[in-house]
């Protein structure tokens, strides 16, 4: 397979060199499980190149990767979408300035706009009209960020923001963490082929590669040096070969070898999945036939629906099934499917799912919607560099969180840092589960020398 750093890597370690360098394992000193991943797992030597010069068999394995995401130019990343966020951000919006935000966004961009002093002005939801409005209103804006898809695989209108965003001069970020495998499945390529500026996609969430891995797509707006050096201030200076290497590999697995006909099966496999659920009607699979834009792989089942908690399901599908759920909330329960689920395996979790519905004799729970934002006190740079004090969540209404509070997964905050915790907030987290006696970092006031409130 055309895979130039898993290659140059495989021959490398077929040459049999005396390794005077790190890593200390120097190819073999591990136990027994690690040892072949080992031997592939190098640093910066002249064959091996470099990620933050982008020399090599690196800088090939990203122009594939450009080639295959359809983007101008592709970055790897070691350190997860988190890393991603951080660097996407720092490209897109000027330190200190105020940027256009999904509400529903994942807690790494609350670590960017503290590390980097930004001010957001939410949207409850990504569509064009609202970005729309927003960018009318706020005519400062240069940066917009969106999710997409969500953790639930719903997918935005990432095209016609982009016109938006590009209408009004700003340009736009999409979390794309969990969309790394759209290409693949017929979803198209990734939003930076789409209009957006910059696109992140979490490698490690949806294809088969080894944890942290992720892929920064840029419009080639942006000088690889200033790509690779804002990649660079919020990674690490080793950045892992294998994590590297086992992108490239699969990316040329799902491209040449079989692992894009086993994604498109396991997409059929999940529609059929859907399919059983709601034509029993008991609980209520995500489709496209809700009116949502929908990542096909993605299995989200309502439970709730059954009056049976997500939370509930996902104890049941781990105790007596021994499934494990990438996530459940109040009332459903998120399954990754990716083309390494077997026929069988995505069998056996159907009859999981069609066995649960004994225990969904309850009434649907009524909807639970998330209470508005609360009103935001400092900025989200003071609250998360203030001195704090640790309160149980209970206790910690009427004080500025120090922190985001988001039930996690999916990391979306309920409360940023800097807003202040009210009851009701309290309340809403007792009921989609979130544990209220547990401590979270409040500012400490006595200790407080920022600006006044906001
Ligand atoms: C929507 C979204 N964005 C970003 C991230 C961060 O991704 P990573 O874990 O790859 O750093 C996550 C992680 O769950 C996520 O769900």
């Amino acid at each position: 397979m055309d895979a130039p750093l898993y290659n140059a890597l495989c021959a490398l370690r077929g040459q049999k060199g005396l390794r005077m360098h790190m890593p200390g394992h120097k190819g073999k000193g591990t136990a027994a499980e690690f040892a072949a991943a080992a031997g592939l797992d190098y640093t910066e030597i002249g064959p091996t190149g470099n990620l933050y010069t982008g020399e090599g068999p690196i800088a090939a394995a990203e122009a594939l990767a450009a080639r295959d995401w359809g983007a101008a130019q592709a970055f790897f990343l070691t350190g997860g979408s988190t890393q991603g966020v951080l660097a996407g951000l720092s490209l897109c919006a000027g330190p200190g300035s105020r940027i256009l935000l999904d509400r529903n966004a994942h807690r790494a961009f609350y670590s960017a706009m503290a590390l980097l002093d930004l001010t957001p002005v939410y949207l409850d939801r990504p569509t064009a009209e609202q970005v729309s409005a927003a960018l009318s209103k706020y005519e400062t804006i240069q940066a917009v960020c969106i999710t997409s898809p969500t953790y639930y695989g719903v997918i935005a209108d990432v095209e016609e923001i982009a016109a938006v965003c590009r209408a009004h001069g700003a340009r736009l970020l999409v979390d794309e963490a969990h969309g790394a495998h759209f290409p693949f499945v017929g979803r198209g390529s990734c939003a930076a082929a789409r209009g957006a500026s910059v696109s992140v996609s979490s490698a490690h969430k949806t294809l088969p590669v080894l944890g942290s891995t992720a892929l920064l797509f840029t419009d080639g707006s942006f000088s690889p040096a200033a790509v690779r050096e804002k990649t660079a201030l919020f990674g690490t200076s080793s950045p892992s070969y294998l994590l590297m290497a086992s992108i490239d590999w699969a990316r040329a697995y799902l491209t040449e070898g079989a692992g894009g006909a086993a994604y498109r099966t396991v997409a059929a496999e999940a529609a059929r999945l859907r399919a059983q659920i709601n034509k029993r009607g008991v609980f209520h699979a995500l489709c496209e036939t809700d009116g949502l834009s929908l990542d096909p792989t993605r299995l989200t089942v309502d439970t709730g629906r059954g009056g049976l908690s997500g939370h509930q399901a996902g104890e049941r599908l781990e105790q007596e099934y021994n499934i494990w759920p990438e996530m459940t909330d109040r009332d459903r329960v998120v399954c990754i499917l990716t083309c390494a689920d077997t026929a069988e395996e995505l069998e056996r979790l159907g009859a999981a799912f069609a066995a649960l519905e004994q225990f969904a004799d309850a009434a649907p729970f009524p909807p639970c919607p998330p209470p508005p934002p609360p009103q935001v006190r400092r900025s989200i740079r003071e609250a998360v560099f203030a001195p704090r004090r640790m309160l149980s969540l209970a206790e910690a209404a009427g004080c500025i969180s120090a922190s985001s509070i988001a039930p996690y997964p999916p990391g979306v905050s309920v409360v940023a840092p800097g807003e202040e915790i009210t009851r009701e907030i309290v309340e809403y987290l007792a009921v989609v589960g979130y544990d209220v006696s547990a401590p979270v970092p409040v500012l400490d006031e006595t200790g407080f020398v920022g600006k006044e409130t906001l």
